[in-house]
């Protein structure tokens, strides 16, 4: 099975730069056709987040006219600057959101079963699984204890060294550590919201947050720096299980020469 993962694409509406700078629109359309030209085709395509940059109705639209050239199915959970009712509003028709409460939600039908966690506060930059949504992940985890599962959520449960970004961080990290440690059939723990690649482990499984396919936090590890962007190479994540092993590609997204033939 593949899943592709992208995050934090930030969508406007059609014509909108985000920060007056990215042209998020024709990233994402660069995006969906590298999507669109693997080979094999990813079974899932999961975003992790920060799908719309204001969480208004008309970015939503925006955005699901963007990804509609993709031939595969489309799961969304929410971030920070996604609105947890429009966003179930843009997406309720698809049969997978609660159509109230968290947007939390589980895939079943796959190989690789996939929970989506919300952890939205409404108006405010940061993450939080409070005892509630705690709660609801152990019982849906007990609920299957032998199948292999992925969990996904915007907020990384880690901090990153990137201060400004972890000030923005996920409240409920250790009850979340503790739950994953006692269940040893999720795999990994799949983010969004930091706009890099960075791995880390959490309950002894890996904890990936994946590259926006347009803008990235700048990497700077002064406590003081500011929020600052960057426009290094964009890209998506892509995860490959076997049946045994979960192995995840990074994946940069442009016009790259190759691929030639190691033997000449
Ligand atoms: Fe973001
Ligand atoms: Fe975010």
């Amino acid at each position: 099975m593949l899943i592709a993962q992208i995050s934090d694409t930030h969508i406007g509406v059609p014509g909108a730069l985000a920060y007056g700078r990215v042209d998020v629109s024709r990233m994402l359309i660069d995006c969906v056709r590298h999507v669109c030209r693997l080979d094999p085709r990813p079974d899932l395509l999961l975003v992790t987040g920060d799908l719309v940059d204001r969480g208004i109705p008309d970015e939503y639209a925006h955005f699901r006219e963007l990804l509609a050239p993709l031939q595969m199915p489309v799961r969304v959970i929410a971030g920070n600057h996604d609105e947890r009712e429009a966003l179930r509003e843009a997406f309720i028709g698809d049969g997978y959101l609660p159509s109230s409460g968290f947007l939390h939600y589980v895939l079943d039908e796959y190989p690789l079963r996939v929970i989506g966690l919300d952890t939205l506060v409404p108006g405010s930059g940061r993450g939080e699984l409070c005892a509630e949504r705690l709660e609801w992940l152990d019982a849906t985890l007990s609920a299957k204890p032998h199948a292999p599962t992925l969990v996904a959520l915007h907020h990384p449960p880690f901090d990153t060294g990137i201060a400004y970004m972890d000030r923005l961080g996920l409240t409920g990290r250790e009850a979340y550590a503790d739950l994953i440690e006692a269940h040893p059939q999720v795999r990994a723990t799949l983010c969004g919201h930091l706009h890099r690649h960075i791995v880390s482990a959490i309950g002894n499984r890996p904890a990936i947050t994946a590259p926006s396919p347009a803008h990235q936090v700048a990497l700077n590890f002064d406590a003081d720096a500011p929020g600052c962007f960057s426009m290094e190479p964009p890209g998506f994540l892509l995860h490959r299980w076997d049946g045994k092993h979960l192995t995840s590609h990074a994946v940069s997204i442009g016009n790259f020469a190759g691929p030639y033939p190691f033997r000449r």
